[in-house]
């Protein structure tokens, strides 16, 4: 095992009806507040107006900004946070799905430094991020998750899209964790079969990432992990067939915020290369993160994984899958026919030519994968370096799913 330091800082309140005590929380922290929300989700559900009528019965004075959108652009951050400024909000409420919460951090980053975003974001081309990084002081956040996916509500990190350059990278750091998140999770009863499915695929890989390219020694981290996603793969079906499924729904919340909250890799470490090169898909694309995933983890799988690291894989498919193949070989080659089964099962699983991104735009964004995600080594690691070439390898096969 690797050593590690581990930080949880952020405090947890879990439970039916949670979302009535967002007042209670908050006004410890502060008396003026921007309520941060997607472009209708929230409004739609009644959601915001549960947030909104909490903090009015705890004195807490509520702007509401509500035009964040899915892979949250630097633009609509930095606008948000000159609102925040100009009111003297003091703390930033981030309601909705990992967009809006990673949106809420990036807002409190910038309404505390007055310096735009996209100098922060990790990897581009100003160079900046790597004197601003990591963020040691913003705004006080609480997240409010309405969707199980990226643990955001937790952890401190947040994935911002420059659209101009088509940069999506990470910021983060200490001052990013947020002071409470409340998890409510019949705030999730109304999020659609394909982004529930997607959201799941978001935790499943969250959880497969460290688990193949990390250290092999991490006994117990495997465990934790293969638990989490036996867990994932037995509740998203049940919360796709019955939505309003308490317990479904409060399984897979859980588990979203376990999985990347840094208790399953700490002491493994281990690159998420699928992750970078997904960001680069929907930094030009605009596509759902969680289906991004699904439609890279076959070939990463067999183009990458199976050839370097097939015991790992062997090794997925008979903790989580129960799988009972001798031959390594078979092992890996039926983990991976089992994970895409799941992926087809859920109806997450998807092309790149079914969601009509062009071959055309492979070299370039394998390019540009490895220049923001690289991070200047020219690379971009897994369980070995991958170049642009290596890159637009996995995309070819995601385009048809050979
Ligand atoms: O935008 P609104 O109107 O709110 O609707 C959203 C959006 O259309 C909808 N939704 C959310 N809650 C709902 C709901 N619809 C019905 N009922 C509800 N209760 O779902 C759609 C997708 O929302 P979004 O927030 O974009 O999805 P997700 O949670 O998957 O977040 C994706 C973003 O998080 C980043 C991704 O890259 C992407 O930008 N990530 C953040 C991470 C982190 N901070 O740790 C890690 C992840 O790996 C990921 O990169
Ligand atoms: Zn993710």
């Amino acid at each position: 095992m690797l050593d590690f330091i581990l930080n949880m800082p952020t405090k947890i309140h879990f439970g039916k009806g949670e979302v009535q005590k967002t007042g209670d929380i908050v006004k410890g922290y502060a008396k003026k507040v921007l309520v941060v929300t997607g472009r209708s989700s929230a409004q739609k559900t009644g959601t915001l107006e549960k947030v909104l009528t909490s903090l009015k019965k705890a004195d807490v004075d509520a702007l509401v900004f509500d035009r964040i959108e899915p892979n949250p652009r630097a633009t609509t951050i930095d606008e948000a946070a000159r609102l925040a400024r100009e009111e003297q909000c003091e703390l930033i409420i981030g309601l909705g799905g990992g967009s809006a919460m990673d949106a809420a951090k990036a807002i409190a980053t910038v309404a505390l430094s007055k310096r735009p975003i996209h100098e922060y974001i990790r990897g581009n081309h100003t160079g900046l991020w790597k004197s601003l990084l990591p963020i040691q002081e913003a705004l006080p956040i609480i997240a409010i998750p309405t969707l199980a996916a990226t643990g955001s509500e937790a952890n401190s990190g947040a994935v911002i899209t420059n659209w101009e350059t088509k940069e999506k990278s990470s910021i983060s750091g200490p001052g990013l964790f947020p002071k409470a998140a409340i998890l409510d999770p019949e705030l999730t009863f109304s999020v659609p079969a394909n982004y529930t499915a997607d959201g799941a695929v978001d935790i499943f890989t969250h959880l497969y990432e460290g688990y193949l390219t990390g250290d092999e020694e991490a006994h117990v981290q495997d465990e934790i992990t293969e638990g989490l996603m036996r867990t994932v793969i037995k509740y998203a079906r049940q919360a796709i067939d019955s939505p309003q499924d308490y317990e479904a729904r409060a399984q897979l919340l859980w588990t979203s915020t376990l999985a990347l909250i840094g208790v399953a890799g700490a002491g493994r470490g281990g690159p998420f290369p699928v992750h970078q090169i997904e960001h680069t898909i929907s930094a030009h694309f605009d596509i759902s993160h969680g289906r991004g995933l699904a439609i890279l983890t076959p070939a990463y799988f067999k183009h990458i994984v199976k050839p370097d690291r097939p015991q790992r894989l062997a090794r997925l498919g008979r903790q989580v899958f129960g799988l009972t193949h001798k031959n390594l070989d078979e092992a890996a080659e039926a983990a991976i026919a089992a994970v895409e089964d799941w992926m087809k099962s859920i109806g997450a699983y998807d092309t790149l030519q079914n969601v009509g991104i062009p071959k055309e735009s492979f070299q370039q964004m394998a390019e540009d994968t490895v220049r923001v995600s690289g991070m200047g080594q020219g690379f971009v690691a897994a369980t070995r370096p991958l170049q642009a070439n290596d890159i637009v390898k996995i995309l070819n096969a995601a385009y048809t799913g050979e």
